[in-house]
């Protein structure tokens, strides 16, 4: 695959990185940047052959095949136009518009033009996600009631993030997009999500949008999916999942406690990690960021993607679902109430069922049963037409 990167900032480098790491076969040919310094200099550092300020010029050049979105979040939408009218596939980072009306457009775009939108979320394609979608697709832990996911770090390292207009809000169209989507996964993208309930505060930061949020999004089935971001927690960047189904938990740390750590008293400068806060004491590294992130596996699946001419695992409909249910959430926020999550275009197929509770016998169902200290058994049955509750030995 023969590739272009509109940008030349923090992700674009983590993407280039991943490009060009383990003898892959995909080559960077073309680089946008703003600045013909800065896109010279990326050229440069990747051994990348052509270099632009035009991202039409980047876009319709005949030595590209697919063209990687890292711009701000302001520029997706023209970005993704003007790769759609030069008919190229498009992988887009996150979140994929700045608001459901954004996206929608850019899914349209896409659709039209008969070229694959790739959504880059990463955070659904570390290993440890990776692991944990495979093992409840295969019923380990049942079905799925709730999905929390938290990603909460100091604050973005670019000015145009904490600029509301240009970003689309604060820490949770930044970071809550991710959240959103690993429950998602978790839950079943073919449940719809129905309401949200929505906490957003400036509780530290002198800026117009959220620093800090909480909601829970309701599926069509009952379960929820709760995010937790925040861009004033203080010692590193917090990424957790946990999962609870009605047959088995999954819990994932995926970057602050990973099993490594290291002591030093601060000799050499380092690199640590993402947002890692200090360079001494005990530090938490992550062996290889770009695959433990999920880039590796995330490019495969979409260059795999546009090869058999199918939808990549993370694509722009799952992007529009993400910014649809991020809309409730800012207008929840406000509102202080359930608000339902507006979706002009639905495409999950699911089929509510009836629940099944455990019987006991045929009077009763066993709503629990446990070991005590003391060795006895105790089974806490549920009458099947009286609806009393009783104990037995
Ligand atoms: N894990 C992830 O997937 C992840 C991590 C970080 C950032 N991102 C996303 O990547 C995108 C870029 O973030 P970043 O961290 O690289 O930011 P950055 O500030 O480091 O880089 C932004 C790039 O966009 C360019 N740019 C900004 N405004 C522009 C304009 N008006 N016209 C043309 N180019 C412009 C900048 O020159 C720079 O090359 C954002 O959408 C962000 O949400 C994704």
């Amino acid at each position: 695959m023969k590739l272009a990167i509109l940008g030349s900032g923090f992700i674009s480098r983590f993407y280039a990185e991943s490009l060009v790491a383990q003898r892959r076969k995909d080559v960077v040919t073309m680089v946008y940047s703003r600045t013909e310094a800065n896109a010279k200099k990326f050229a440069d550092d990747y051994n990348i052959p052509h270099y632009t300020t035009s991202i039409h010029e980047a876009a319709a050049h005949p030595d590209v095949d697919a063209v990687i979105i890292g711009l701000s979040n302001d520029m997706h939408l023209e970005a993704v136009l003007a790769c759609a009218a030069a008919g190229k596939h498009v992988l887009c980072t996150k979140p994929l518009g700045r608001n459901g009306a954004e996206a929608l457009q850019m899914l349209r775009a896409v659709e039209a033009a008969g070229v694959v939108g790739g959504y880059l979320e990463d955070l659904c394609y570390t290993p440890k996600f990776l692991k944990s979608l495979a093992a409840i697709k295969a019923g380990s832990i049942g079905e799925v009631t709730w999905a929390k996911s938290r990603e909460t770090h100091p604050g973005p390292h670019s000015d145009w993030f904490w600029d509301k207009e240009k970003s689309g809000g604060g820490a949770m169209i930044d970071l809550g997009c991710h959240c959103v989507e690993i429950s998602r996964n978790f839950i079943g993208k073919h449940i719809r999500p129905v309401e949200v309930m929505c906490w957003a505060d400036t509780r530290v930061h002198p800026i117009d949008a959220e620093d800090n949020a909480i909601a829970l999004v309701k599926y069509e089935n009952g379960a929820i999916g709760q995010f937790e971001v925040s861009w004033s927690f203080r010692g590193g960047m917090d990424l957790r999942d946990e999962v609870m189904g009605t047959e088995g938990t999954i819990w994932a740390n995926n970057f602050l406690r990973t099993g490594f750590e290291m002591f030093t008293t601060g000799k050499g400068t380092n690199y640590v990690a993402e947002k890692a806060e200090s360079s001494s004491g005990w530090l938490f590294p992550v062996g290889d960021e770009v695959h433990e992130l999920g880039y590796s596996h995330m490019f495969t699946d979409m260059f795999d993607a546009i090869d058999q001419k199918r939808e990549p695992a993370e694509n722009f409909y799952d992007g529009y679902v993400v910014n649809a249910i991020l809309d409730a959430a800012y207008l929840s926020a406000k509102t202080k109430k359930w608000e339902p999550v507006q979706l002009a275009d639905w495409r999950g197929k699911y089929e509510q069922v009836q629940k099944q509770y455990q019987s006991f016998d045929d009077n009763y169902y066993l709503i629990k049963e446990e070991v005590l200290p003391t060795g006895e058994k105790k089974r806490i049955l549920k009458h099947k037409k009286t609806g009393s509750i009783e104990v037995r030995s």
